[in-house]
């Protein structure tokens, strides 16, 4: 529960995450009422801002990103109140009296410490922030995602942030796992009776994950160079669906049995080397093409930067969970920028039957299980049906069940950052991963990136607007599988 002050310090306050992401959706708890006991959000950046400019930046940016209808003056007034900023730099010790001073020492606050800035950092706030004495057994920090850049730089962050907060205080976050329908994945596979006997490779022939983008870099350009599609997409988001979609069933909801089960998937997650790269991995990097009928330029045109003739903009692999349930049935994964839209889906697709009546009917496929999550968030089994008529020949056609009533309501729509917000706030650290898991995450991805460089796998190119090489096309030919489109 909320103590009754908290307050929240937001370290990169004035970063492209802060006002596009977390401001907005601070203001949206604001005005569903859920603020209350949050007295002061004290935003730091190096800008020598007052906190009358800084409200103003805010408010631009919100205007600018915020659908209108969440828009009301009252509430941005009382969200306002609160918002306070303080000028320092993370790196210089004796600019932390200031943020000393604007926060309350008082022992029945808790104080929230956002790092929304690149890990590298991580490590001095933490020491500056405990040798100011400000941190207390309540205070909590939440450390933004990719931590580190490997498993040695992620696991030295970790070992330095637990110098001065416990795990129990510590929420790493992949927002990923604040979608409504993530969540509603666990409710899927165990709270219906229906799907629970399938789920498993005597049923399931493949699963696939797409997380596609039709942005490029977006100013990101040099952060993106050295880091690449692997690491910013595949190490955090799409390695956690895959844990939510393959772990076994939790013995209850709290958070420590649920990410139990998550490591169990990751150290199943048979290791891809040099001799098996090639065929388990596609690296891809976008040339010069168009995105829904805009012209866009190469990545290297992009971003310009040296390093990045190496950085893949697009991934695609086959993952095998090597345990009891999954043993025999892939794991599809890709995901890039600039694709021809954008879209996030998991697909379940179950084995055909061993045998069929309808045999040369084109129409008997098997039945898929959709899972939406991005733009449009539900899920659609694929079935089969005969084609009404009095025709002799039966017909087949497949049709799209939709297994819900449509999650996504725009007016009342609440993003990712919103529910992991309020999570945050409410010590609740369910949807937030925990040490063992980044770092496992991590080590799987380090073999792969080795494997690479072992093996010379260089990005293969596609064209902006494509779905990414056709290398990744065929990945699941190869066994006579493809990609659902
Ligand atoms: C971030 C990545 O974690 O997720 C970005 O760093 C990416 O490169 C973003 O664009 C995608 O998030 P979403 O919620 O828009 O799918």
């Amino acid at each position: 529960t909320q103590s009754q002050t908290t307050q929240l310090v937001i370290f990169g306050g004035t970063g492209d995450l802060a006002l596009r992401k977390l401001q907005p959706a601070l203001y949206k708890l604001q005005r569903e009422g859920f603020l209350e006991n949050v007295c002061a959000i004290i935003a730091l950046g190096r800008a020598h801002s007052s906190d009358e400019d800084y409200r103003q930046i805010v408010k631009t940016k919100m205007q600018e990103f915020l659908p209108a209808h969440f828009w009301d003056e009252q509430h941005w007034q009382a969200f306002a109140q609160k918002l306070h900023f303080v000028s320092l730099d993370v790196n210089s010790l004796k600019d932390y009296h200031r943020l000393s001073d604007a926060v309350h020492h008082h022992s029945s606050a808790t104080t929230v410490f956002y790092l929304a800035t690149h890990s590298t950092l991580y490590t001095s706030i933490c020491r500056n922030l405990n040798s100011i004495g400000v941190v207390n057994a309540q205070s909590r920090v939440v450390l933004e995602k990719p931590l580190g850049h490997d498993l040695a730089s992620c696991t030295e962050i970790n070992h330095e942030v637990l110098q001065v907060f416990p795990e129990k205080n510590i929420f790493r976050i992949d927002h990923y796992l604040g979608k409504e329908t993530v969540q509603n994945l666990l409710v899927l596979r165990f709270g219906n009776a229906l799907f629970g006997p399938l789920w498993n490779s005597q049923y399931i022939d493949n699963i696939q994950i797409t997380v596609a983008e039709d942005i490029g870099v977006e100013g990101r350009g040099d952060f993106y160079a050295k880091t690449g599609a692997l690491r910013d997409m595949v190490q955090n988001h799409l390695l956690q669906l895959l844990c939510l979609v393959a772990m076994e069933p939790p013995a209850n909801l709290r958070a420590d049995t649920i990410r139990d089960e998550k490591v169990k998937v990751l150290q199943a997650l048979r290791p891809i080397t040099a001799t098996n790269v090639k065929a388990k991995t596609v690296r891809g990097q976008y040339i010069a093409g168009a995105v829904k009928s805009a012209a866009v330029a190469a990545f290297l045109d992009e971003t310009g930067f040296e390093d990045s003739e190496n950085t893949e903009t697009f991934v695609a692999l086959q993952a095998d969970v090597h345990n009891w349930r999954w043993e025999g049935t892939p794991f599809y994964l890709r995901t890039g920028k600039r694709l021809s839209r954008r879209f996030s889906e998991i697909i379940v697709e179950l084995k055909k039957h061993p045998f069929s009546l309808f045999e040369g009917d084109p129409n008997d496929l098997p039945n898929k299980l959709v899972i939406r999550l991005q733009p449009e968030e539900n899920i659609t089994l694929y079935k089969v049906n005969k084609k009404p008529g009095l025709s002799r020949q039966l017909k087949l056609e497949q049709v799209e069940l939709n297994l819900d009533a449509d999650l996504h309501d725009e007016l009342q729509a609440h993003e990712a950052y919103e529910r992991l917000l309020l999570d945050v706030l409410e010590g609740d650290q369910t949807l937030f991963m925990r040490r063992d898991e980044v770092e496992a995450c991590w080590a799987w991805v380090d073999g792969i990136i080795s494997a690479w460089q072992e093996a010379g796998i260089k990005p293969k190119t596609y064209a902006a607007g494509s779905m990414g090489p056709n290398a990744a096309l065929a990945l699941p030919e190869k066994t006579g599988r493809s990609w659902h489109e």
